[in-house]
């Protein structure tokens, strides 16, 4: 079977919703990442995302809805504070974690009993949701470990031949998955930072608690809060590692160390100033671009042919937590301080 690409007229998501309501998976945007949908109700759809991406069993899946009644179908117990967040966030790239109902099978949130939920903002996506009338368990539609996808493309280049369809809906909005926050009894915990950012978070929850495991290693038989914590992600053939630096040191550092059949992942125009292979992924002042752009140079590190790639270290601040948060992933938590 060869994946077809779909610009998302009316006839192909109508299209795609078919596919959806007879079991089958399909690729499509968000404003975070690409998302590969199945319907949340039905187990064995379920179980093809597992299998077209190689997911580990243990890691659970965010569902998404288009509407409040949604909610009410998928979770018990919704706490004030998920509406208050709701009315301010949704639709947008904030996920909540909530308890679950019993009509989403155990496939779904990987035999937990809460489940992970969101409302996307972006508009194919929620005439998918729409035109199919299910709630689509959806994780990145990349192959398990790789950069998640934010262009058709990307999902292309990791499924094709393993997908029937991908709606392509150009290059996503924010380019980095959606913050995830756990909604415990009396406090909100940040699991995976994102383009709600902390900041944002803090104005409606002045006290969020961020969880260790967004910045450290977790080590293997350490209990996580979120299993996707656990796993590899984000990776480049080559291995990746972050240098703590300023310009001036990172360029030393390179020219000391070209006998590594190395690479550098830089700001826009540092390339200039570097005779190895380098990717660029946008201007140093300009988190948001950093972040549209992150996933699309990971990818593109495969194509310089070399073995180690040295990457600058992004500002941490807004949305720069969250692409700290990914590039240390990519990177296996290597960071070297100058
Ligand atoms: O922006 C996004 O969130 C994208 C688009 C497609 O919506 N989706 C996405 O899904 O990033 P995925 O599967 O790549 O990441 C979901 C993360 C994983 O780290 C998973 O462990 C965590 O959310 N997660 C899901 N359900 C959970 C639960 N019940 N408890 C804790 N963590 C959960
Ligand atoms: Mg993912």
């Amino acid at each position: 079977m060869d994946t077809k690409v779909l610009i998302p007229t009316e006839e192909n998501i109508a299209y795609a919703a078919e596919l959806l309501n007879k079991g089958e998976v399909v690729g499509m945007p968000t404003e975070t990442v690409y998302g590969l949908a199945a319907n949340a109700y039905d187990e064995n759809a379920v179980e093809k995302i597992f299998k077209a991406k190689g997911r580990p069993q243990d890691n659970p899946l965010i569902v998404h809805i288009n509407s409040m009644d949604m909610l009410n179908d998928l979770v018990e117990n919704i706490p004030q504070i998920a509406y208050k967040l709701a009315s301010k966030f949704w639709p947008g790239p904030l996920t909540m974690i909530f308890h679950k109902s019993d009509k989403i099978p155990l496939a779904v949130t990987a035999g937990l009993s809460t489940i992970a939920i969101r409302y996307p903002s972006n508009k194919v996506a929620c005439m998918l949701i729409e035109e199919s009338g299910l709630p689509l368990a959806a994780p990145s539609a990349n192959l398990s470990g790789r950069p998640s996808p934010t262009t058709a493309n990307h999902v292309f280049n990791d499924l094709n031949t393993k997908i029937p369809a991908i709606l392509d809906g150009g290059p996503c909005e924010f380019g980095l998955e959606s913050t995830v926050v756990l909604l415990a009894e009396d406090k909100v915990i940040l699991l995976r930072p994102g383009a709600i950012t902390l900041e944002m978070l803090k104005e409606v929850v002045p006290n969020v608690e961020v969880n260790k495991g967004v910045l450290h290693q977790v080590a293997d038989d350490e209990e996580v809060a979120s299993p996707g914590m656990k796993h590899t992600h984000y990776s480049p053939r080559a291995n990746v590692c972050i240098i703590d630096s300023n310009f001036e040191q990172f360029k030393k550092y390179i020219e000391a160390h070209k006998d590594e059949n190395l690479g550098a992942m830089v700001f826009d125009g540092e390339e200039l100033e570097l005779d190895v292979p380098c990717v660029t992924f946008g201007d140093e002042d300009d988190s948001i671009i950093q972040a549209k752009l992150l996933f699309n140079s990971l990818r593109a590190i495969d194509n310089l042919g070399v073995d180690r790639i040295y990457a600058r270290m992004p500002d941490v601040n807004g949305i720069g937590l969250a692409i700290y948060n990914r590039l240390i992933r990519a990177a296996g938590f290597e960071v070297i301080q100058l």
